[in-house]
């Protein structure tokens, strides 16, 4: 049976273009989704918050234990898991671990990154009635460069091949990472499944950014992030003021003080 929110998302395809952001916890993803679509639980948790070089060492344990946060600040957006590295290096491996996500968090779909040829793996997932979002291009757990694909038309066709192969095994929707425009374009008509873009530019059917990157919080801003405010600035700004105001005994104030009762009228 196919969920609702897959289905609402496949009509967007061509109409409206596709939101998605990342969340790590529920008070953020309460904030997204109000507006967004997908909301990725993202193995980009290892650098933006663990502070990994890479995406490698995040766990399967330490995505549940995200995800869980973020369910609980989500009424309507797609939730979508993104399966760590190593947890999907088999078919035997990938079945029991997303049935085990699936099972632990009630998310509603997966995603797993392109590598070799886990199309088989893919599709015995989909078999299992668990949506999978595919992920081409630049996938970190494989690569150990940041590198544009589809530069070539050799590599366009190659993009175009993996793509198809993807909708054809039965994923629902697939990131494209960091794509020439003119590749994006091409597997974006080709394909009748949404493809959703991050630095791939506007050809596609959706777009996805790392949160805590627009934010401007993690320190990470390719040209492709656009940094819609300066949190960190903002945050600075507020510790300083705390700072000061503890040190000069200005906070806590009379009006903060515990007298017969906890909450704010
Ligand atoms: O882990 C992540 O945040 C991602 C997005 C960049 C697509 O995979």
């Amino acid at each position: 049976m196919i969920n609702i929110k897959i289905k609402k998302l496949l009509l967007k395809k061509k109409k409206t273009k596709i939101v998605s952001l990342t969340a790590y916890s529920k008070n953020i993803a309460k904030i997204l989704d109000k507006y967004a679509d997908i909301i990725l639980v993202g193995d980009s948790m290892a650098n933006v918050l663990y502070g990994h070089k890479n995406t490698h060492k995040i766990s399967l344990e330490n995505i549940i234990q995200h995800t869980l946060s973020v369910k609980m600040g989500i009424k309507k957006s797609l939730l979508v898991v993104d399966m760590p590295k190593g947890s999907y290096n088999s078919k035997k491996n990938a079945l029991k671990n997303a049935e085990f996500v699936i099972k632990k968090t009630g998310c509603d779909a997966i995603k797993l990154e392109n590598y070799k040829t886990n199309y088989e793996i893919i599709k015995a997932i989909v078999k299992k009635n668990i949506p999978v979002m595919g992920h081409i291009g630049y996938t970190p757990q494989f690569k150990k460069k940041f590198k544009i694909a589809g530069q070539t038309k050799l590599e366009i066709k190659k993009l175009l091949k993996q793509a198809k192969l993807i909708e054809k095994a039965g994923a629902f929707s697939i990131v494209l990472e960091c794509l020439s425009p003119d590749s994006a374009k091409l597997i974006t008509k080709e394909l009748s499944i949404p493809t959703i873009g991050i630095g791939s530019s506007s050809n596609c059917d959706g777009q996805i950014l790392v949160t805590d990157d627009m934010l401007g919080i993690s320190g990470f801003y390719p040209k492709f992030v656009k940094k819609y405010v300066k949190l960190d600035r903002i945050i600075e700004k507020a510790v300083k003021k705390y700072t000061r105001e503890v040190k000069l005994k200005k906070f806590p104030a009379i009006k903060n003080n515990l007298n017969g009762q906890i909450r704010r009228k």
